[in-house]
Parts: C-alpha cells; structure tokens; sequence
C-alpha cells in the first residue's frame, strides 16, 4: 500500500505539450485533452502507457487520431493502461467531471458559483486522465468554454493568446503558458469576478502586469496584497537576484480552500483569509499574515516551479526551502527577533508535538499512504529550519553563491533535496555530509548542557550532549551535526568577547558545531563565573535542557544582547512557575504566584526596553497546548488549565497598575496602519486590556466593553472582545450578538467571531460547539469555518476537548466521520486531534482510543483519515 522512496524509477513516458479544452457546465464540465507523448530515452524500455485518473467518466482515448476500442486498453479506480503505443505520439483524451458536486476540493471545483482548481499534490487526475507527476514536466495551451453571462473571467496559466465568443452565448479565451511545468502547477478559474490591477517592473526593465481577482464588492481588500506583491518582487530580486519571468502574475481569491494558498505557475489561488484584508475587518496579524503568503506564493515561482520537485517525497525541497525565504522577508520588513519569536512559537506548538508522535517523519519522508498528509509543519517549518542552518553555517555570502548554482544548474528540472544540498557545499567549502540527516532522521534532538569554571585556570566549559529520539520505523539514530550559538554575560549583564584554546578573542556570539553525542567546548579567560546564554536565535531545532536558575533566567530576561534568547528566559521562567500551579493545583494545595515572575514581568513594563513588540512577546503566556507538550506524562489539561488562568489574573491584579498604564500609554488616534511601530503598540495595549480583563480589575473590565463598541479596526476590536470572550464578563453575550450583527456579511470576520467562542472555556463548552455548529453561518463545506470551530475547538481549547466524561471526544469522532465524506484531506486533519493519545491518562486514552477504533473500522474511510488513524494506533 504505501508508496516508498526506495522505489522510484523515472517516467515511462513524458508529454511535451498538453491541450486542454473545457467546456465548463452547469451539469457537467467535459475537458479534452490532446498530449504529445513518447517514450522517456532514459528508460531501456516504457511498456505500456499508464495514465492517473480518479472518479472521471472516460468518453473518448485516441492514439494518434484513430480511436481505441475496448479491448484496446484498461481502466480500473485510479489508472488508465493502454498496453501497446508507439514510440511516439498523440493521445487524446475526453472526460466528462461534475466540478459542482466536487467537495473535497481538489481538481477542479466550484466555490461561491466560481470555478477553480487545486491540483497539488495529486489533484489534476480529477480532470483528465494523465502521468500526474512532478517529474513529467509539459507545455500547456489551455481552451475555456463557458457561458459568456454567468462566467465572464476565464483564466489559465500563461498568456491569453485569443478568445471569441459562440452563437450560443457562450465565450472561449485561450492561454498559453511557456514555462513547462508538471501538472501540479496547471490552474483553471472560471466566474463572475472583479479584477484590481497593477503593474511591476523588474530589474531589467521588464513589465509584469499584476491582476488580482475577487468577488465583486472586495475590491477594497486586495490594497495591503498587492502592496505585499510589489515588496515580495523588490525583494527576491535583492536578495536571491531573482527575477518575474511572466508578463502577466495573477492572483484569485476563493472562499473554499483547504490550504492557505498555491502557487500555480502564473495564476496563484488563495483562501479569501489569505489575501482579503482592510483595517475594518482584517487584524495585524491578518495583515502580517497576508504578506507572509503572498510572498511564499510569489518566491515559489523560483523554489517549486522554475526548479521543482522530481517526486513528492521531495516537498521540502520547495517548501521548507520556500518558507525559509518567506520568514526572511518578513524578518526584514518588520522586525527579525520578533519573526524569529514568532516562527519558533509556531515550530514548538505544532511541529515539536509531531516530532514525538506516532505521526513523525523526517524532513524528507521515505514513506507514505496519502501524500495529502504530507503538508506538515515537519515538511515546512522544520524544513525551513534546516535550509536557516545551512544559511547559518555557510554565511549569506556563500549560501547565496550555493542558491545562485542551485537555480542555474537546475533551471527547468525536477530535482531532489539532494542536489539542494550538493549545490550549497559546491558554492562554499562545507562539508554538510553529516548535517544531510537533518532530512533524513526524525524526531527533535534534545541537547543537555552542563557548565564547569574554573577560576584557577580562568576557563569556561560547556559539556553538551545530544540525544536524538527513537520515531516510528527509527529506532537507532547517529548524533547529528547541530549548531549552538551561545554567548556568556560576566555579572553586571555584559556580553563577552569570546575565545576558544589557540584562537584570537572573536565575537560575542559563538556557533559551537556539536558533531558528536557529547562534547565539550572550552572558553579561556573567563575569570568570573559567567551567565551562558544558550542556543542564541534559536539556532538549531531542539530541545534544549540545562539547569539555570530562576534568577538566571530573570538576569538573562533583563540583559542579554540576543533578544531571542531574552525572550526564551522569559517563557521559560513563566513555564516554570506554571508548571509549580500545576503541581499545587494536583496536590489539592494552595497555588501561589512567584515572585521572580512579578518582579521581572514588572520591569519588562515598567523599563522602556525599545522594542515593544518583544516586550509584548515576552508577556505572553505559553499557551495551554505548548505546556501540555512540556508536561511529563501524563498530561492533565485540567491543571494547566486552571495554573494558566491563575497566573494571568494574579499576574494582572500584582502588576494592575503597570498594566493600566501600559493601556493607556499605548493608545493612538489617527489613521489605522499596519506598520511595525503601530502594530507593536497595539499588541501591548491589547495584551494589557487582555491581562486586565483576566485579573476582574474594573476599569480593564469598563475599558474592554467600551474599546470594543467604539473600536475603528478589527485588532482592537478584537482585542477587547477575545478576553470579554475568553473570561465570559458580565455584558460578553451582548457584545457577541452585536458583533454578529454587524459583521455577519463578511465570512472572514465570522471566522474569528467562532474561533474566540470556540476557544473560550465559557463558550467552547461541548453544548456550545454543537451551537455553533448549528449557527446559520456556519457550513461544514467551507474549510475555514470547519477550522474556525472544530480545528480551534480541538487545539485551542484542551480544558473542554479533553473533559473527562469523553463526550468531546465521541463527539469529534462523529465530526471527522461526517467530514470524511465531504473533504477527507480535512477530516483526516481533524483526526490527529487524537493522534497524542498516549500522552494522556489511562482513562483518556482509552476514551480516544475507542474514538480512534470507530474511525478506522468506517468501512467507507479516505485513504487521508485512514492512514493519520492507523498511525495513531500504531503496532499494538
Ligand atoms: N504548495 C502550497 C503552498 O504551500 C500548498 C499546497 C496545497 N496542498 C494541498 N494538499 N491542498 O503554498
Ligand atoms: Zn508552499
């Protein structure tokens, strides 16, 4: 059953140029197909042709021109096999598909009365019969019929090279794209849209018209995109010498998604949540969110489709590589600790959980049953992480000579991890031979650190120890080649210049390369028992144990030159004395606030350390699935939940003060912008309204219902209505229902007003999920509100997921079943809700088993949800 590495072997055949035609039907859409073929010169022998397909009606398959009759070839559920073909040829093929009915959304589909496409992965074997592939790369003129009335704009890849219209009332355009590229990449929209348009010009002069299509009526939310789309072009030529090579970038907005965006060749499709943004409507954090995406699509253009993927085992070769380009830019258009804060929260949340689940893999898989299921934070996050070492370790200089090298040599190729990596050493002297099982190993590493003075010999030594975890399939692992960067403060909170045995004093920082499973690392001339400041910038993904005090960590919080590593101090002092509550609350004791935590949390208000952003970070709580990860087994999401709730309240009723002031210093008028300035005051207004509100104090309580009527953008807004939410005050079911009267026309912000309930231990309760979902705007086919409810339900609200009596649990159960039939790449999403059930007690994981037992035996399942439920299982 599952497709492995191991086994592949290049094409039998390949197609050099394709033809679609589609005439796009209420009833039915039928698509045509004529592909030149021959057999791939690599192969000593092609044998039959065989062709992907899944749920089409086949009309008609001709080889060159002369139709073939039944004997003449094979169909069965998911291929075509003709068994005798020439060398060369044409093939012809009609099928006839029903995109109306089509709710897994993948192929071709209709959203909101719009036809559009998702074929990545395996998506384009929905519409035609074809070797759907990313190794089989093809030039592609694309024919769309359709009525002139009901679907005005019709777009493919490439260039509109003719249209016309038809006596019956129908229209044809036809586009041609010149770049080949594998089917994953072909993108078809069909509907009544508005079109914004722009235009960019590249580095060398050239021209690129830029047209981003929404439903009529958005055609004000598209501004801070195509903003974003002009920044990411200047950018990707500045720092990778990358240029557009279209002369037209088009960008269509739908409602139904299941991702957040794709990046076909020329006509980029995205989540109305990706790309729609005002300041009434969108939050910061939307806004920021939007740039981040519209230039990972854009910088795809480079990483995936110039040079893209010989096989889907290789994902990360596009999108970690792709996602590190996309951290970098918005490091460099906001503010980098801040992004690198917020790329390692998003890494610790949902990628270290995978790691250590029955559901991790490597960087680059070796296997799977459903390469849906691929799209993981591990292919993308860690991904990213790895290419960010490899940037590290060779400095910007080299690695780009290794980027430079790596488009060039592969410049319309299907290439592989490998020859990323081959490209990097070429262009720089590093041998990267041992850091290659960064792709190849799971699990996070762990690093224990111990430190020796000496102040007879004025010496400093970090004993380091690595240890990588056994992983499902992985139970021996080699000690990998991880990068420490570390620095020592002397007592006052200066850093010091380092030095190492024989060399010249360097820098304060130090990348230490860890190649062994222990080694030591000797500092001289370190006369005063220092503060080390480990793993400064997050510089390798792992986990990191050493035994600082608590009055390290506060001094670190308060001094270190590496904001990261500030911040890291911060939240593991606040980790700390949560996890003290835990342990009170477990005991039946008293809980208690620690005092180190008030004293350094107060000075981070109080103290005008610069960046606000970063202080805002530092005071934000670790959230309750973070802390769960941490919790030794097994895990009680009852106390985190209620050491959590305790601390912000007392944190807010001993700094009241502090907080109020920070609200009202933090207040602006004037024009909403989202800049890093404007947005990192608002962040540390809210964060203090939030923190208010959370400790009862009544003028936080009177600010919040008052920010939240009288509110001009959606972040404020929000930001008084997610705590009145999240600690149900007197006047919230009000402030809700107003809410919704309000903004019940637009979907993106119904998608927040049923997360912030979802979320809420007062609103998120079993019977209150079962309302929303009941709601009139909710509807179970739109994935953003399946993850607006149930997706924020199950990972943002542990306490009420994981009641006791499991009644959740049966419920969600019930949930993924009826969504498996709609949108299995959902449904099995959905499903790894479960997929942690060890680290639960005895009575918990045997309720989530159960649940888990009742999926698999579904006699109907996708391959999407089975393969995510039988890994949960495991061998047992
Ligand atoms: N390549 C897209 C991106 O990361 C996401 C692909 C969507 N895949 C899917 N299985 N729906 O930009
Ligand atoms: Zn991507």
């Amino acid at each position: 059953r599952p497709v492995r590495l191991a086994e592949y072997t290049p094409p039998a055949h390949l197609v050099d140029t394709v033809q679609l035609r589609f005439e796009l039907g209420e009833e039915w859409t039928t698509v045509s197909s004529r592909l030149t073929v021959r057999a791939n010169p690599e192969r000593i022998e092609a044998g039959p042709l065989v062709l992907d397909g899944r749920e089409l009606e086949l009309l008609e398959v001709a080889v060159d021109g002369r139709p073939l009759g039944e004997g003449e070839y094979a169909l069965d559920a998911e291929s075509l096999t003709i068994p005798e073909v020439p060398e060369r040829f044409t093939l012809e093929v009609t099928t006839r598909i029903r995109p109306q009915e089509n709710t897994a959304l993948e192929g071709l589909y209709k959203s909101s009365g719009t036809f559009c496409t998702q074929c990545e992965p395996e998506g384009f074997r929905r519409i035609t019969y074809f070797p759907d592939r990313s190794d089989v790369m093809a030039r592609y003129t694309t024919t769309i019929v359709a009525d002139a009335q009901r679907y005005p704009v019709l777009l493919s890849n490439g260039n509109r090279i003719g249209a016309g219209t038809l006596t019956d009332g129908r229209h044809w355009v036809q586009w041609e794209d010149p770049f080949p590229k594998p089917s994953y990449l072909f993108a078809l929209v069909g509907g009544d849209l508005a079109r914004v348009a722009d235009s960019y010009t590249t580095m060398s002069g050239r021209q690129v018209a830029l047209h981003i299509y929404v439903e009529h009526g958005n055609e004000d939310k598209v501004d801070h995109a195509m903003r974003s789309l002009k920044e990411a072009m200047a950018w990707d030529e500045a720092t990778y010498g990358r240029e557009c090579d279209l002369d037209v970038y088009q960008i269509v907005a739908v409602e139904d998604f299941n991702m957040g965006a794709m990046e076909n060749k020329g006509l980029n499709i995205f989540n109305t949540s990706a790309i729609l943004a005002k300041p009434e409507t969108a939050t910061d954090a939307d806004f920021q969110r939007i740039e981040a995406i519209i230039g990972h699509e854009y910088f795809h253009n480079w990483s995936g489709n110039r040079v893209t993927l010989r096989d889907w085992f290789q994902l990360s070769l596009k999108e970690g590589f792709t996602v590190f380009r996309e951290q970098h830019f918005s490091a460099d258009r906001y503010s980098a600790p801040v992004q690198r804060i917020e790329d390692v929260r998003r890494l610790r949340t949902a990628q270290f959980p995978e790691d250590d689940g029955p559901t991790a893999h490597p960087v680059r898989p070796d296997s799977y049953i459903e390469i849906s299921n691929f799209y993981t934070p591990t292919v993308y996050e860690k991904g990213a992480e790895v290419v960010r070492m490899m940037y590290h370790l060779l400095g910007p200089e080299d690695f780009r000579r290794g980027t430079d090298l790596f488009f060039a040599s592969h410049d319309g190729r299907a290439v592989t991890t490998e020859d990323f990596v081959r490209a990097l050493e070429e262009a720089s002297d590093r041998d990267l031979s041992q850091f290659r099982l960064w792709y190849t190993q799971a699990g996070t590493p762990r690093l224990f650190v111990d430190a020796e003075h000496d102040p007879g010999a004025a010496t400093y030594t970090l004993h380091v120890r690595q240890e990588v975890p056994e992983t499902p399939g992985q139970a021996h692992k080699q000690p990998m080649h991880i990068p420490v960067a570390v620095g020592l403060l002397d007592r006052a909170g200066n850093a010091l210049p380092l030095r190492m045995e024989g060399e010249e004093p360097g820098g304060t920082t130090r990348v230490l390369e860890l190649r062994e499973a222990e080694q030591s690392f000797t500092f001289t001339g370190v006369g005063e028992d220092p503060v080390p400041s480990l793993l400064r910038g997050f510089s390798a993904p792992v986990r990191l144990e050493h035994d600082h005090r608590d009055q390290d960590l506060a001094f670190l919080l308060a001094h270190d030159e590496d904001l990261f590593t500030r911040w890291e101090a911060g939240q593991e002092l606040a980790c700390r004395s949560l996890f003290r509550g835990v342990a009170a609350y477990q005991a039946g004791d008293e809980m208690r606030l620690d005092e180190t935590l008030v004293e350094a949390f107060g000075g981070l208000l109080r103290g005008d350390a610069g960046d606000k952003a970063l202080v805002a970070e530092a005071l934000t709580q670790p959230d309750e699935g973070y802390l769960a990860d941490l919790m030794d087994w097994p895990v009680d999401p009852e106390a985190i939940h209620q050491a959590r709730r305790f601390t912000r309240a007392r944190l807010a009723q001993a700094l009241g003060d502090d907080f109020l002031y920070s609200y009202q210093a933090n207040q602006e008028g004037g024009e909403y912008r989202p800049d890093p300035g404007a947005i990192a005051r608002r962040r540390l207004k809210n964060l203090s309204l939030a923190y208010l509100v959370a400790g009862g104090v009544g003028e936080g309580i009177e600010a919040a219902r008052e920010q939240v009527h009288t509110a001009t953008n959606m972040t404020d807004r929000l930001g008084a209505l997610r705590p009145m939410v999240a600690e149900d005050v007197p006047g919230t079911a009000e402030s809700l229902e107003a809410f919704y009267t309000q903004w019940k026309d637009e979907p993106e912000v119904m998608d927040k007003w049923f997360a912030i309930q979802a979320t809420s231990p007062h609103y998120g309760t079993l019977a209150g999920i079962r309302r929303l979902l009941e709601h009139p705007a909710f509807n179970f086919k739109n994935p953003n509100k399946v993850r607006a409810v149930l997706g924020a339900f199950a990972r943002g609200n542990p306490y009420r997921f994981h009641a006791p009596d499991g009644e959740a649990y049966t419920f969600f159960a019930d949930q993924v079943l009826r969504l498996d039939r709609i949108n299995p790449q959902m449904a099995a999403a959905l499903a790894r809700a479960f997929s942690r059930f060890r680290r639960y007690d005895e009575a918990r994981q045997r309720l989530m088993r159960e649940q888990l037992e009742r999926i698999r035996q579904d006699p109907q399942l996708s391959r999407d949800t089975f393969e995510i439920v039988t890994k949960s299982l495991g061998a047992e």
